[in-house]
């Protein structure tokens, strides 16, 4: 079976290309590098050095995870064209669905819920607040409009604040949970801006990779033609909730220094509200954040 897999060498990607390898699949990693690593490329795979947007094909695969977009919202305000960029890169996605007549399964975001109250249901009318959720709101409707067109089956994944093995490469645009972890790991105090009453649905990489292969078995299966989808555990936490919890596992008694927040638009609470997920796809997170975290502390041991 010929997977393809774009945003192979990023955080989420290459930790899907790991699962991906160990079920026999003929992985094709297309990736331009931009925040990706080789690194966390794992041997076996096949590697395309280019940009999705400027990506031509005439092969065809059995299934498409388009993970290989531009991750972060700062990184949309600092050059807007990204927004065109990813929904090219989307179309271009879609056309070689189209082509080789298989699903795709695709990155979307939670950041579509900023400035809704929590819990975030998949039917709520999104506010575009930025250039990075217009771009994941064109997405979708994108994959909205080659279902209608030409039947390409799709599912769009609304990840809620992922973390896990292999965040390295995207350093400032890791998940702020390992940030502190790596921080407090040195002895340096992890800086919260606000109260530190702020929450996140913090969900981990490996229920993620798994939520979005069960979006793909029922793309094949015929359970569903298109459909969105939350990938969160249902439960919020605080940012100082999380230091107590890390401080705990440490073994450290480190106190947050918080700071006024200097951000525009920023997300006050995510929790994903779960239940579409879990009545179609039988998707319910297993990993909760103590667990995370004591993984997380393996991933990344003090060099
Ligand atoms: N990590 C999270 O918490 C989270 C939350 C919501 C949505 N997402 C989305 O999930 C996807 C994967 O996220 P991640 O955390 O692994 O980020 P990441 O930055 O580690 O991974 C993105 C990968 O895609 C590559 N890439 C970016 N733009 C590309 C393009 N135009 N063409 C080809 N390759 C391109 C990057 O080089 C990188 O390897 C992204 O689309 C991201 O926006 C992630």
């Amino acid at each position: 079976m010929r997977t393809l897999l774009t945003g192979g060498a990023g955080f989420i990607g290459s930790n899907m290309a790991v699962e991906l390898l160990s079920l026999g699949r003929n992985v094709t990693i297309l990736d331009n590098f931009y925040t990706g690593d080789r690194n966390n490329i794992p041997p076996g795979v096949e590697v395309i050095h280019k940009s999705c947007e400027d990506f031509t094909t005439k092969d065809k695969f059995d299934e498409i995870y388009h993970l290989g977009v531009y991750s972060s919202s700062p990184q949309y305000k600092r050059n807007p064209k990204l927004c065109g960029a990813a929904i090219n890169g989307m179309i271009t996605i879609l056309e070689i669905a189209r082509q080789s007549n298989c699903p795709v399964v695709f990155a979307s975001s939670s950041s579509l819920y900023s400035e809704l109250e929590p819990p975030h249901k998949e039917d709520m009318i999104i506010k575009v607040t930025d250039y990075y959720t217009e771009a994941r709101l064109s997405m979708e409707r994108m994959a909205e409009l080659y279902n209608r067109l030409y039947g390409v089956k799709s599912a769009a994944m609304r990840f809620f604040s992922v973390y896990g093995p292999n965040e390295r490469a995207k350093g400032e645009f890791a998940n702020i949970l390992t940030q502190f972890l790596w921080l407090m790991q040195k002895n340096e105090r992890p800086a919260i801006f606000g109260d530190g009453k702020q929450t996140r649905d913090f969900t981990h990489v490996k229920d993620a990779v798994h939520a979005c292969m069960t979006a793909m078995n029922g793309l094949k299966e015929n359970k569903f033609q298109r459909e969105i989808f939350n990938v969160g555990t249902g439960i919020e936490t605080s940012f100082n909730d999380v230091v107590g919890a890390l401080n705990r596992v440490l073994g450290t008694n480190i106190q947050a220094e918080h700071k006024e927040n200097a951000v525009k638009n920023y997300v006050a609470r995510t929790k994903a509200d779960t239940r579409k997920s879990e009545n179609i796809l039988g998707f319910k997170a297993k990993i909760m954040l103590i667990d995370g975290i004591n993984r997380l502390v393996k991933d990344y041991p003090v060099e």
